[in-house]
């Protein structure tokens, strides 16, 4: 029945109108210096585009397993880049199989991205997913390294280069592959309501219902405007009155669906998805109105799981349902004051949708037809799902950090918001040998740095302290505190009891009794260096950190001021003329104090008898005294 499918029901744009647009991004060749240059290449529809960002590799090419069609295991062929290198683009042919086969191949090989080179000169063409239900399709959502197509002619160059003995560095770069004019990013999703058609539906569930939030976020906030969108197809003219353009289409052929199980006479028919995309497409317009267009993402997320076709829910009773009890969610906020009204209205809902046995146009649906067709820079939309990004097809798996990564990359430089540069989209390039940035083992602490622009190294700041340097090869702590951490990057060690640091507020430097570079430090041999007691009859033995000096003879003392020995008799009488020596002292000072005490006496008792006379008779002083504060008075 597939055949009808096909044969019978057609997009608005037909067969050969259809403009369908291959999203590129570029290629730079830095080395070797013949094929140095900018080209352009093709984005695939799977594993993760790196949008917004740049990835730098060697190129490689396999010896066997050319086209990439089997595991390069077999061959016992790794392409693991190793610690601190650049990664591996790995370059195959196009053919005999599908292009996600060999873009897994390479990424379970160790590859950091697949480059397919086009066996044919022809324009750049997309590279998709497969379309049958593949059995083993669940290794699609586990492709995480981005792909390219480039053309022949670039893959002849590339092939000869590295014949050649050449080293082939190239660049990919996503930066411009989407527009970036300003702070608000407009995107649409291409969906259907049908939840029977395999994988490709279950990833879109899949991908709705956890990327909801990071939606809402971005759509309350003013960040996005999102619109979701549906592909409906049309009847041509001639079987208007068949059978199966009465099953699958609605308002007399206008707005068709493909019946979900391929066979019309089971289960639901093509004209039952059309009508719950159609109330999808109404809730969204009706929730818009009332100023909240993210309750979408709720519906359809709950939908989904409450109205299943497997379960035969696929209805509109169930559909009702969902939509009451998300106004409920909403009036129970309303009670508790946390939300205003939802205001989703069923009625306005059922009047958006209008009625589906008219043989008139549905300005909804007609509206969505109209939108299939590409404008501008953005192609028709083909491909079942599709995302659009700035009125540019996004290209890539269906995976919230994927798609997140290039909604971020729509935003004008420095205008993104916070979820943009949160761990959620982290690239996770720090994980796989810290991205090529400095690293300290001892401490694991890293400059790398997961950004949604890829991974950047910049020396990190930790519990306070500021690490500074390259960010590739060096970085080091600085100020105060820095000593905590690792020990500043400086040597220490304990041994035998004792702890010696070389961390000062300064930097690294090797604490007395030790010799280095502050990073490493060494024992001195304070002996055998002739540093310290060096006096005859001296008997050296060096420690960790310092040394221990005696005297051969027992009847000796050493003194380490003056590195010599001395007899212990000469040390007590030397012991005696500091007794004595004190003791005339104290005898000095206190002769001193008497003095003293007596002139203080005396002179006390002179400005006594001065005041007493002062009283009886004008003294030279006290008179000129007396002038002034006459004066005064
Ligand atoms: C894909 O990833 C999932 C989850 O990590 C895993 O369970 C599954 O086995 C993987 N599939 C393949 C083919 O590796
Ligand atoms: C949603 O509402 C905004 C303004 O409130 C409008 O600009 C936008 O076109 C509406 N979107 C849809 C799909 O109706
Ligand atoms: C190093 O840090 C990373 C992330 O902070 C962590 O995942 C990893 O387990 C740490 N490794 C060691 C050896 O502590
Ligand atoms: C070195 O210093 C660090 C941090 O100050 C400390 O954690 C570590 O125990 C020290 N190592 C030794 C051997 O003392």
């Amino acid at each position: 029945m597939v055949w009808f499918r096909v044969w019978v029901l057609f997009l608005l744009w037909g067969s050969c109108l259809g403009r369908f647009v291959v999203e590129k991004n570029s290629l730079k060749v830095t080395s070797p210096d013949s094929l140095k240059g900018i080209y352009e290449c093709a984005i695939g529809n799977f594993g993760v585009p790196q949008y917004g960002g740049t990835m730098v590799g060697i190129v490689a090419y396999p010896k066997a397993n050319r086209k990439g069609c089997q595991s390069f295991d077999n061959f016992d062929i790794s392409y693991k880049s190793k610690p601190g290198g650049f990664p591996t683009f790995l370059l195959v042919d196009r053919g005999d199989c599908y292009f996600t086969a060999k873009a897994w191949y390479a990424q379970n090989a160790g590859a950091g991205a697949v480059l397919v080179a086009d066996d044919k000169l022809e324009p750049l063409i997309t590279m998709d997913t497969p379309e049958e239900e593949d059995s083993r399709a669940d290794y699609l959502q586990n492709i995480t390294i981005p792909s390219a197509l480039i053309t022949k002619s670039l893959g002849d160059s590339l092939k000869k280069a590295l014949r050649n003995g050449d080293m082939v560095n190239v660049n990919l770069d996503w930066r411009e592959s989407l527009p970036h004019p300003d702070d608000r990013v407009e995107y649409e999703f291409w969906t259907n309501s049908n939840d029977e058609c395999g994988a490709k539906c279950d990833s879109q569930i899949e991908f709705v219902k956890n990327f909801k939030g990071a939606a809402q976020i971005l759509e309350k906030k003013g960040y996005t405007q999102f619109t979701p969108h549906y592909i409906t197809w049309y009847c041509p003219e001639a079987f208007l009155l068949s059978k199966q353009c009465k099953s699958q289409c609605i308002n007399h052929g206008r707005y068709c669906a493909p019946d979900p199980e391929q066979d019309f006479s089971k289960g639901y028919d093509g004209k039952d998805v059309v009508i719950q995309n159609l109330r999808q497409v109404c809730l969204h317009k009706v929730a818009n109105e009332s100023g909240k267009p993210w309750v979408w993402w709720d519906y359809v997320t709950d939908f989904a799981i409450r109205c299943p076709m497997k379960e035969k829910k696929y209805t509109t009773d169930c559909a009702e349902t969902v939509i009451k009890s998300l106004g409920e969610l909403a009036i129970s906020f309303v009670v508790y004051g946390y939300m205003p009204p939802l205001g989703i209205d069923l009625k306005k809902i059922n009047e958006c949708m209008g009625d589906p046995d008219a043989d008139e146009d549905n300005p909804v649906l007609k509206a969505e037809q109209d939108a299939q067709i590409g404008k501008d820079s953005r192609g028709d939309v083909t491909i079942l799902p599709t995302l659009v990004i700035n009125n540019r097809q996004y290209r890539g798996k269906l995976d919230k950090a994927a798609v997140l990564k290039a909604i971020c990359a729509g935003f004008q430089e420095a205008t993104e918001p916070a979820v943009c540069l949160s761990e959620e989209i982290e690239t996770n390039e720090c994980l796989d040998n810290h991205g090529g940035c400095w690293k300290d083992e001892a401490s694991n602490i890293t400059a790398c740095r997961d950004t949604f622009r890829g991974r950047i190294c910049e020396c990190p700041v930790v519990k306070g302290v500021k690490f500074v340097g390259d960010g590739y090869t060096h970085c080091e702590a600085s100020g105060s505190g820095r000593c905590e951490i690792n020990n500043g990057g400086c040597w220490n060690k304990t041994q035998d009891g004792k702890t010696y640091s070389a961390c000062v507020d300064e930097g690294c430097k090797c604490p007395p009794g030790f010799k280095g570079d502050g990073v490493n430090c060494q024992d001195v041999d304070e002996c055998k260096e002739r540093l310290a007691c060096q006096c005859s009859g001296c008997k050296c033995k060096n420690t960790w950190g310092s040394y221990e000096c005696s005297c051969s003879d027992d009847s000796l003392l050493y003194i380490k001021e003056h590195d010599t020995c001395i007899s212990k008799r000469a040390s007590t009488e030397v012991g005696w003329s500091f007794l004595w020596v004190i003791f005339f002292g104290l005898v000095l000072a206190g002769v001193g104090a008497y003095a003293v005490y007596k002139y203080r006496i005396r002179s006390y008792m002179d400005s006594e008898i001065r005041a007493i006379m002062a009283q009886y008779m004008p003294l030279d002083n006290q008179e000129a005294q007396n002038h002034i504060q006459h004066a005064e008075i």
